[in-house]
């Protein structure tokens, strides 16, 4: 019995992929590259922007063929996307081949919902989940290992999908996230560990008593052994003095921070509910550099959001002028069903918005040409 994983999306789904991939090889399955011989396929799948659904689509609709010459082969889609109830039956109706739909809170049920299918199809989505501590992760990403420490976000960035589709923020225990990180160290397999949280910034405000994320850095890297730990995403408004100290004293800590600034101007930053403005944002940046030589910084920026002019969009170019960034991504907003910026009047045209990513990643590649000389 043979099975194959599609991964759209985040660490995070990298990661998820990782924990089907387990449930799977328990179940008996063995991995295959090939998606035509599976006998199981898996899309785990991302709703972030519109691109990430059409290729899921895509992809899905291009299995038709192949189902109809194997029937007994089982496919099941999951994930971001289909958590959202109107998507999950969108591809019920327009795909009905499909066997098993299941969104990311009832991730775990997977094994369960493949072998139901056998005899009917399964389309079940959960609303909220608890945190699931009991399976394994068949890891797949080499000497480095993710552990989450933390599910979904409660920052609503209007443009953002992921409050939606994940649920609020909850923290991992302490002691759940201890013992995971020394189950891997144990194994010698691996000598980078890389946190995974929405906004790693306020792990454990939730639980009680609260444990700040830097507490957490100082327990994971006094743990004996030979690796170094890294994390993301940090949110710029919730970054604090004690973690940056943390990161340049300590020597278990990776020198690297992704601190996704989205845009460089006021306006644009508070339609978007990102809570922090330009200014703050670079003194973020000095205080860092100051702090921590030879540290690498990378950002995520977002272009066209709703009433973005030209003139606010090169406030953007000029963040990224100043912040002098080891890297960028750069994407052209995607409106969202259901989130407040989707909604928004003034929405930019595409034509524009393609201008703009390019003008931003053309300085982005002459800057690190610089930087290299
Ligand atoms: N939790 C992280 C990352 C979230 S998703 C954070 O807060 O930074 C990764 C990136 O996708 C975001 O940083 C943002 O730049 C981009 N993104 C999110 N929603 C988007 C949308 N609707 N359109 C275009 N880009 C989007
Ligand atoms: Fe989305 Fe904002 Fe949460 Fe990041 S912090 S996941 S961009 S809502
Ligand atoms: Fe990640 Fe995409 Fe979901 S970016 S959290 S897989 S919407």
């Amino acid at each position: 019995m043979l099975y194959h994983i599609v991964t759209y999306g985040c660490q995070m789904n990298v990661h998820e992929s990782e924990k089907i991939s387990f449930i799977l090889e328990e179940m008996g399955y063995t991995f295959t590259d090939k998606r035509e011989e599976a006998d199981v396929i898996v899309f785990n799948t991302c709703a972030i922007r519109e691109g990430a659904e059409e290729r899921v689509f895509g992809n899905v609709g291009a299995l038709k063929k192949l189902k109809k010459m194997r029937p007994s082969m089982i496919i099941a889609v999951c994930g971001c996307m289909t958590q959202k109830e109107e998507k999950a039956k969108l591809f019920k109706q327009k795909f009905p081949f499909v066997d098993v739909i299941l969104g990311t809170f009832n991730l775990h049920k997977i094994g369960q919902y493949i072998l139901e299918a056998k005899n009917k199809k399964v389309l079940e989505l959960w609303q909220e989940g608890a945190l699931d501590e009991e399976k394994g992760y068949n890891r797949t990403s080499g000497q480095n290992a993710w552990i989450n420490i933390m599910q979904g976000c409660n920052n609503f960035c209007t443009y953002c999908i992921v409050p939606y589709v994940r649920g609020r923020e909850k923290s991992r225990t302490v002691e759940n996230i201890l013992n995971e990180v020394k189950e891997v160290v144990k194994t010698g397999q691996y000598n980078k560990i890389t946190l995974l949280g929405q906004n790693v910034n306020s792990y454990g405000k939730d639980l009680t008593p609260s444990v700040s994320f830097t507490q957490l850095l100082r327990l994971i890297t006094s743990i004996e052994g030979d690796f170094k730990v890294g994390f993301m995403t940090s949110h710029p408004k919730d970054i604090t003095d004690e973690l940056i100290d943390e990161i340049a004293i300590n020597d278990k800590i990776l020198k690297e921070i992704h601190l996704p600034a989205q845009s460089g101007n006021n306006r644009i930053l508070k339609l978007m509910n990102r809570k922090y403005t330009r200014e703050h944002y670079l003194n973020i940046i000095s205080k860092i550099k100051a702090k921590i030589p030879n540290v690498k910084i990378t950002s995520d920026f977002i272009v066209g959001f709703p009433t973005e002019t030209e003139d606010e969009f090169l406030d953007t170019m000029s963040l990224v002028e100043q912040a002098k960034y080891d890297g960028i991504f750069a994407f052209m907003f995607s409106p969202r069903e259901g989130t407040v910026a989707s909604k928004m009047e003034g929405q930019v045209p595409l034509e524009i918005k393609r201008q703009r990513v390019n003008k931003l990643l053309n300085l982005e590649k002459k800057i690190q040409k610089e930087a290299n000389k």
